[in-house]
């Protein structure tokens, strides 16, 4: 019998809460004064409006959003994700203009939530085709915020909804106009880390063989170690409210994921680690050579001092001393990687399947 629970992310069909919060974080980042650190989503702060704030009021980016900009980015609650969201809008934006350059003539946003690429770029993309696939709730809260902001249909843009943990997103694709023997080009930001393993290789696997040469998947992706750190951590700025329904749960085996996409059918690849201080000096750049967010963490590090000098700090549990270990050894715990599928086969060709 047919498993009639809804998506991850979208109990009692409400859109899913960690595609609003992404997208005020996008929005918040929009509004830095400094370009060399803004966020390029400017149309992100249309589409989050206070009916989808209020949708997630268990998070300080909630009310952030109506402070003045310079006090709420005194949170690092805030000033994290923020920062985390201009390295992935940045770099995401950039593999797109380069994919398209190079001849993509179809672009598919995967779990595409509130992302406004279409809308955005919709001169470089006028000539390719855009397919949004998300889950059904979250596509048509997000269709109808849409119409109601911008109030414009791309003639170009198509939506698909299907739930990448049951449905096949071959035959969904095809239904939606997809053509396999063209160059695409897909987005797949913040979504593998909320999926099962299975499903995730079988995007990927997807991918790989059912897209033209030179085609290419940029994604973000945490590997286990991070998966782990997180579970055991319910502070940290990627752990949302247990309500949303939307936990953390895959990461790629290994560190930076690069042996495992190889087996699903993509050429090598160099992952870009979060940590790695090249995505500070390449995203966020102030004019004044400061980093984004670099106030707070230095407020934690002069807090942390005061701690130790008045013998108030806690010392650090030896869990804590291992998992930093582990992630100076493994190079980070969350990457960003676009992948583009192999034209020679490989030893992945035994691992791949036609959907
Ligand atoms: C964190 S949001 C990211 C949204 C968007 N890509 C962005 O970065 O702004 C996660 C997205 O994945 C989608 N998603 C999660 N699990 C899914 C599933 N099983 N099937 C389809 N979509 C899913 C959610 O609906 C949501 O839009």
């Amino acid at each position: 019998m047919a498993d009639k629970s809804p998506p991850p992310g979208s109990p009692n069909r409400l859109p899913s809460r960690t595609s609003i919060l992404v997208a005020a974080a996008r929005a918040f980042g929009s509004r830095d004064p400094d370009a060399g650190v803004r966020n390029p989503d400017f149309l992100a702060d249309t589409l989050i409006g206070p009916d989808e704030l209020a949708l997630i009021n268990d998070h300080p980016l909630s009310t952030g959003l109506a402070q003045d900009y310079a006090e709420a980015s005194q949170n690092p609650a805030i000033a994290i994700l923020v920062s985390l969201m201009i390295f992935r809008t940045r770099f995401i934006d950039e593999a797109l203009k380069r994919a398209v350059e190079s001849g993509a003539a179809q672009i598919v946003i995967l779990g595409a939530g509130f992302d406004s690429r279409a809308y955005r770029f919709r001169d470089l993309l006028q000539h390719c085709r855009v397919m949004e696939v998300d889950a059904e709730p979250t596509q048509d809260y997000k269709k109808r915020r849409i119409q109601a902001v911008l109030g414009e249909v791309l003639p170009n843009l198509t939506y698909v909804s299907l739930d990448f943990a049951k449905d096949g997103i071959r035959d969904a694709l095809k239904a939606g106009g997809f053509r396999e023997g063209e160059r695409s080009f897909y987005i797949w930001e913040g979504v593998s880390m909320y999926l099962p393993e299975k499903s995730v290789r079988k995007m990927l696997q997807m991918v790989a063989s059912h897209s033209a040469p030179g085609s290419s998947i940029v994604l973000d992706y945490a590997n286990s170690l991070g998966i782990e750190i997180i579970k055991q951590n319910s502070q940290g700025s990627m752990t949302m409210p247990a309500s949303w329904g939307e936990p953390w749960i895959f990461g790629v085996p290994g560190s930076n994921g690069d042996e495992f996409f190889q087996g699903l059918g993509f050429d090598p690849v160099v992952p870009l680690s979060m940590n790695n201080p090249e995505v500070f000096k390449r995203y966020a750049i102030r004019s004044d050579g400061t980093t984004y967010a670099a106030h707070v963490v230095e407020k934690m590090r002069i807090e942390a001092l005061a701690r130790a000098r008045a013998g108030t700090a806690l010392p650090l549990s030896a869990g804590v001393l291992e998992a930093q270990k582990a992630i100076a050894i493994a190079g980070g715990i969350y990457w960003l990687a676009e992948l583009t599928v192999s034209a020679s086969p490989n030893d992945g060709q035994s691992q791949r399947m036609t959907d």
